[in-house]
């Protein structure tokens, strides 16, 4: 289920070997954790944090970095700046990491959003759709993927060492067959009004609608979610771990303070191109989904 690297730096370098495990794993629907790989954060840092989730009603601050806009918070400007350097420091070194660690990647790699997760996941009330307490793929309503997959780097930095606890589920394969059957790709033309009207940022592909699909039928499933075998995970403060979200079922259970970046990866740059949930949805669906 998992693989452990010991590195202590963001800038290391790894062997041949070590980057190919890394790899087999991440393609093979693995978390890749790095036990001893902590975002140092100074005190001033984190009374910015502290400043920037006054009232724990927020599940996300994000940083687009492409823009440099943050979202998310009622920080003044000032604030707000620091914080996106903050978190724009956080995207540079899961960058660098993942650079060295998976170079395969390395000339496709798309930095996409950046996020702190401030508040305790437990104990909260979340609409079914938006729980991410259920376990399932990540897939983005208003961000069309039309195949791209999705990396995503985390931090635990929970000044008070709470862990962030997960549970991971089957293995996609099983999972998609399960869930496709009552599942629609979408009507011919969906995804180009969608577009038009500006619900989405570019046009959703019938794989779009089938991942949106997988996510939203396994959270409304209670059965599934009751009776599916899932595994439960700990990444104590000071762990970083990172896996293919789009494609490993998880549900993030307790925790607060963590840091994400995401990453966007062609299913062409893969080593095992066929075990992109694109190459797996349409053999199952029997047609071309992007
Ligand atoms: C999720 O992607 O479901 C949330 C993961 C987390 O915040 O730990
Ligand atoms: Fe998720």
């Amino acid at each position: 289920m998992t693989l452990q690297i010991a590195t202590r730096r963001w800038d290391a370098a790894f062997d041949t070997p070590t980057q190919a495990e890394v790899l087999t794993a991440l393609e093979d629907g693995r978390l890749v954790v790095l036990p001893h790989l902590g975002f140092a954060l100074a005190a001033e840092d984190l009374a910015l944090l502290a400043r920037a989730a006054p009232d724990a009603t927020r599940k996300n601050i994000t940083l687009d970095p492409a823009s440099g806009s943050l979202l998310g918070t009622a920080l003044d400007d000032a604030d707000s700046a620091r914080l996106a350097m903050l978190l724009d420091r956080f995207g540079v070194a899961a960058q660098s990491l993942l650079h060295r660690l998976v170079p395969r990647y390395a000339p496709v790699l798309e930095r996409a959003r950046t996020s702190f997760r401030p508040t305790e996941i437990a104990g909260r009330r979340y609409a079914l759709r938006q729980d991410d307490r259920r376990l399932h793929v990540d897939a983005f309503p208003t961000r069309p993927m039309r195949g791209r997959r999705i990396l995503r780097v985390f931090s635990n930095i929970a000044p008070d060492r709470r862990p962030r606890v997960w549970r991971v589920g089957e293995p996609f394969p099983e999972f998609a067959a399960h869930f496709l059957p009552r599942l629609r790709p979408g009507l011919p033309g969906q995804g180009w009004a969608m577009q038009l009207l500006g619900l989405t940022r570019g046009r959703r592909a019938p794989y779009d609608f089938l991942m949106l699909g997988l996510h939203d039928a396994a959270k409304l499933d209670d059965t599934y979610q009751l009776s599916a075998p899932t595994t439960e995970l700990s990444f104590p403060a000071g762990t970083t771990w990172l896996c293919f979200t789009d494609a490993v079922l998880h549900a993030a259970i307790a925790g607060h303070y963590a840091l994400e970046q995401t990453f966007h990866v062609p299913v062409t740059a893969m080593r095992r191109p066929e075990q992109a949930p694109l190459r797996v949805l349409e053999r199952l669906a029997g047609r071309a989904l992007a």
